[in-house]
């Protein structure tokens, strides 16, 4: 069966429910940013437990709108992760700020808060961290660096792209770190197509946001004549979710926890059956935090026969995201990262999402024992 029906890594879910509903908010009369965004942001804000919510076009959007949120700007740098997709990354350039790498913890790939530390400098704005295949940082760490011996308080922006739904120390993420920015692109936990949405903790944050995702023009207050009076203080981009988007959005909502159900199942699974199998090492988890399992990865010796041994048997595998300092447009920001260059060499994701059915997780294990045997 496998041979001719592969087990993807990725799948669009996308219910039928959504097309009456598109369909409404299609022939409304009113498509761009309106009433069904201002609906999906309530949703969203109810389904995280932080009001203060701002839905943007993309995740990488949001990114650079979270970067400029948080004051950073050409005099800066950000410590981040290169164990990324460039969406994290890229936006910090946008921003004329400097990427330094931190490096990673090489039991779950994220970034190490020791290495973070060491890289602080005056010039430090912000923390970007990421959360690996949906599995929160260790953020009580970053926090206490954050707040350095001069009283200065670095901020933290937690890429969030794989982790809707995941929760630390009993908070849903989105409540957690100074900014969060979650992606709604199309192979994501919930996705209106292409979106994202930036949560934030202060409300005078949250003004300044819905200001600048629309070239700096309020949009909220009565006005005499369209916004032709008005002045722009503060310049902003056009950064903002359409009412498309968010009618499917929406829809999406109402499906996300049953997802993420299955999602955690089939980890669990994982967890259980590939547990001191010869040649792999699963990542460390710690009980005061919930993965949402975007990804399940897993690290293996024989990287390359592995994969090839999987892809040949119908089981789609792949690294997903590249080390981001690699590229040559970020060549002089390169430095030793020894951790992420072991991890790296060994890191691969299997499927393991809503769609993956119990006798697909069974065939999945089955294969990589009989791997792990030869
Ligand atoms: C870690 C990470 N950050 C950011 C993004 C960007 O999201 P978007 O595609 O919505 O711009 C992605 C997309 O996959 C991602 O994986």
């Amino acid at each position: 069966m496998q041979k001719n029906k592969p087990v993807p890594l990725f799948k669009v879910f996308m219910p039928k429910s959504v097309w009456p509903p598109v369909k409404k908010t299609l022939f409304s009369g009113y498509i761009g940013q309106g009433p069904k965004v201002a609906e999906f942001e309530k949703a969203l804000g109810k389904f995280i437990g932080n009001p203060l919510v701002l839905t943007v076009g993309t995740g990488t959007a949001g990114l650079q709108l979270a970067l400029r949120l948080a004051g950073v700007n050409q005099n800066n740098e950000v410590i981040t992760t290169s164990m990324t997709c460039t969406a994290t990354n890229w936006p910090i350039l946008a921003a004329g700020a400097n990427p330094i790498w931190a490096d990673i913890n090489p039991e779950t790939g994220n970034i190490d808060p020791a290495s973070v530390a060491r890289l602080i400098t005056r010039k430090t704005r912000a923390i970007l961290a990421v959360d690996w295949a949906g599995y929160p940082c260790d953020y009580q760490a970053l926090k206490k660096i954050a707040r350095t011996p001069e009283g200065k308080k670095i901020q933290i922006i937690e890429d969030a792209a794989h982790a809707f739904g995941a929760t630390y120390k009993n908070k849903k993420i989105g409540q957690v770190a100074d900014f969060t920015v979650f992606s709604f692109g199309a192979i994501k936990h919930l996705t209106t197509i292409e979106g994202g949405a930036v949560f934030v903790k202060s409300k005078k944050i949250y003004q300044r946001g819905k200001l600048l995702r629309w070239y700096g023009l309020d949009r909220e207050t009565p006005q005499k004549d369209f916004r032709c009076h008005q002045d722009i203080k503060d310049w902003g981009y056009k950064f903002n979710l359409h009412d498309i988007a968010a009618t499917i959005g929406l829809e999406q909502l109402k499906y996300v926890k049953d997802n993420l159900k299955i999602h955690r199942s089939n980890a669990r699974f994982y967890r259980q059956q590939l547990k001191g199998l010869k040649g792999i090492t699963l990542l460390k988890e710690k009980k005061d935090r919930l993965s949402a399992y975007w990804l399940f990865t897993i690290k293996v010796k024989k990287l390359n026969q592995f994969m090839k041994y999987l892809k040949d048997r119908g089981i789609d595998v792949s690294q997903v995201h590249a080390r981001n300092d690699k590229h040559s447009c970020v060549r002089q920001f390169k430095r030793p990262l020894p951790q992420l260059e072991k991890f790296i060499k060994e890191m691969v994701s299997i499927p393991v999402g809503w769609w993956v059915t119990k006798e697909q997780r069974e065939y999945i294990v089955k294969t990589i024992k009989k791997f792990c045997q030869a």
